[in-house]
């Protein structure tokens, strides 16, 4: 089994590490507090082409393995949470969406802007009655032809007002169930589409987070990703290759909040010796590393499975279900090695803790993992 990394992929995860560093951390406490989207941040990012890691560079993207990609997520998410989900949605659920199931006028016409950062996407799946249970859609895109008129309300959508481009997941047929659930290309702007109120969140702050309203929005059939009822299982498809990146997201989290609690306890001294020479604190470093690198290992090896053609709806929810619990672990006691210090937001880590909650929900919370991961295995 080959572990190593190619020159490559060190290349891109250097150049993340450095873009985080020098461009991510300087105001990423003042966005958090402020609530505000890191814009200028993410138009670079979009420069660097990390907005579509992993899109033919036909249509504008850097046509890189899902590697590199969890690598650029890991990295930035040590330093900025809030920047990394809309690098995670723009690339997992709206560029590998419109790419893998979009027709060619779609992807000439959308794809191309989204995958140079030109613009950002959103995905648009929950609702205020249904979160989990996805099948539920309560917003309608009713068939009138050669257009739907599309009317619901969309709750808890990334990247909410900052978009400009949306995929609508809305039922046409009642009678069909999950069967009759369509997938819209929908645009700022469209007449009828109103972005509703910011939610004032406990973490990643700085991410754009809105409901959304449509009321008759008149949407060209030509919009719709795939034959008629396929929006359904394009949503699950799309998601569970978005899982990939979250877990990545909650790997980088992790080992953000592990980084500095190593540095801090080399530093800080308590009972006339460094507190990373008393067991309890070195205990706690061990158990942090080894969990990171268990998350690791399994968060890799989705994307492997995803770049090799095999099944990676049960990899990509053990890797989410894992490193999600590790990033909430990892950073409750990074929070503790730093004691007093760790409470205040200068040291990061009770920003890491709060940003580190959301991984165990979003695309799936935890407990949805479990659900994906025990009908996986009781299949066989
Ligand atoms: N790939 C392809 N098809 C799939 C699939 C997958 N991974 N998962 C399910 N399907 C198909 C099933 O085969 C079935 O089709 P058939 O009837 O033709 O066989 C159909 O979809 C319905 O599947 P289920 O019967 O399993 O449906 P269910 O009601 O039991 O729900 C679920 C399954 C896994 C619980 C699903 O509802 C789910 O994933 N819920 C969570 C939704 C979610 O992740 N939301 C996140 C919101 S997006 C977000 O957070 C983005 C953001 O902004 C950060």
């Amino acid at each position: 089994m080959d572990f190593t990394l190619s020159e490559e992929q060190l290349m891109i995860q250097q150049a993340a590490r450095d873009f985080a560093q020098s461009e991510l951390l300087p105001e990423v406490i003042e966005r958090d507090n402020a609530q505000r989207f890191p814009k200028e941040q993410i138009k670079k990012m979009g420069e660097l082409g990390f907005l579509g890691m992993m899109v033919d560079p036909e249509y504008g993207g850097s046509g890189l393995d899902t590697i590199s990609y969890v690598l650029v997520m890991e990295e930035l998410s040590k330093i900025d949470a809030s920047a990394s989900v809309v690098v995670s949605v723009n690339n997992s659920l709206v560029c590998w969406g419109l790419e893998t199931f979009g027709n060619e006028v779609q992807k000439k016409k959308y794809l191309t802007r989204l995958a140079t950062g030109e613009v950002i996407g959103a995905f648009c799946l929950s609702e205020p009655e249904a979160g989990s249970d996805a099948t539920s859609q309560r917003t309608t895109a009713v068939d009138m032809g050669d257009h739907y008129i599309l009317n619901g309300t969309k709750n808890w959508i990334t990247n909410g007002s900052t978009a400009e481009i949306y995929l609508v997941i809305a039922q046409t047929d009642k009678e069909k169930g999950h069967k009759g659930i369509n997938a819209l290309i929908v645009e700022k702007g469209m007449e009828g589409f109103e972005i509703g109120p910011k939610e004032d969140k406990l973490g990643i702050r700085g991410s754009d987070t809105h409901s959304l309203n449509f009321n008759d929005v008149k949407v060209p059939k030509e919009n719709r990703i795939g034959e008629d009822g396929f929006g359904f299982k394009f949503a699950m498809k799309t998601l569970a290759g978005g899982r990939i990146g979250i877990a990545a997201q909650a790997l980088g989290i992790a080992a953000g909040a592990y980084e500095l609690a190593k540095k801090y306890a080399k530093e800080r001294k308590a009972f006339g010796t460094e507190i990373a020479n008393h067991q309890a604190i070195a205990f706690k470093l061990a158990d942090m590393h080894t969990q990171i690198e268990a998350a690791r290992h399994l968060v890799y090896k989705a994307a492997w499975d995803k770049d090799n053609g095999s099944n990676y709806d049960l990899s990509g929810a053990m890797a989410k279900l894992y490193a999600s619990q590790v990033a909430m672990e990892t950073t409750i006691e990074a929070v503790q090695i730093h004691g007093g210090n760790g409470y205040v937001k200068d040291y990061h880590v009770e920003r890491l803790m709060r940003d580190a909650k959301i991984t165990q929900i979003y695309e799936g919370t935890s407990e949805i993992q479990k659900i994906v991961i025990s009908r996986s295995i009781l299949r066989d």
